[in-house]
């Protein structure tokens, strides 16, 4: 059973990310509150990580013209990535996974930071490659995804690793405005 709600959960995913990028609906833009999405889903994914650390810095409110499903999906994959790593930890240390959001210019810069181990360089190597993943239950489509949708808007995904300290994903998207 276990299984089959793995695979569909995986399917699921999938689905999403051919949907997203098929029908175009990320040329779509809306003016919201972008720290508050960042804040709703800072609480949301630390709600659900008992043990770990999850916080964020962001400003009270920062306006964004922007396609917000973006934000959530590249958001949710990092958030996600992060957890996983510092769950790894196994009680080493305390984990923890900061967000922030800024401004630079007209372009909006979202930031994951954890204390995990670092991405190790034969998984570096492949890093936004599809399929590629030694989790249980991973598809390895996450960075590929988060990539393929940021460049598509102009946007961008780099990071920074440093082994048995953590890694840094910093995310910039210019606002459409
Ligand atoms: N914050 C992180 N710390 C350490 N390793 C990471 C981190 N984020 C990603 N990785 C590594 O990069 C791989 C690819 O990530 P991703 O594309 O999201 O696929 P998946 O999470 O399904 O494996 C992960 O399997 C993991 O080994
Ligand atoms: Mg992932």
């Amino acid at each position: 059973m276990r299984v089959i709600k793995e695979d569909i959960e995986r399917i699921n995913e999938t689905i999403t990310f051919i949907g997203d990028v098929s029908t175009g609906n990320l040329d779509e833009v809306e003016r919201f509150d972008i720290a508050e999405l960042v804040r709703k889903q800072a609480k949301i994914f630390a709600s659900q990580s008992v043990g770990i650390e999850v916080t964020h810095q962001a400003p009270a409110n920062q306006e964004a013209i922007t396609n917000p499903t973006t934000v959530a999906h590249v958001l949710s994959n990092l958030l996600k990535n992060s957890i996983e790593a510092v769950r790894d930890l196994d009680g080493a240390r305390r984990g923890t996974v900061i967000v922030r959001l800024n401004k630079s210019a007209a372009k909006h810069i979202i930031e994951v930071e954890d204390n995990a181990d670092g991405i190790p360089p034969e998984v570096e190597k492949k890093l936004f490659m599809q399929f590629r993943t030694k989790k249980t239950g991973g598809l390895g489509i996450g960075l590929y995804y988060c990539r393929t949708i940021l460049e598509a808007q102009g946007g961008k995904i780099t990071y920074e690793t440093t082994r048995g300290k953590g890694t840094r994903f910093i995310v910039t998207l210019p606002d459409r405005g």
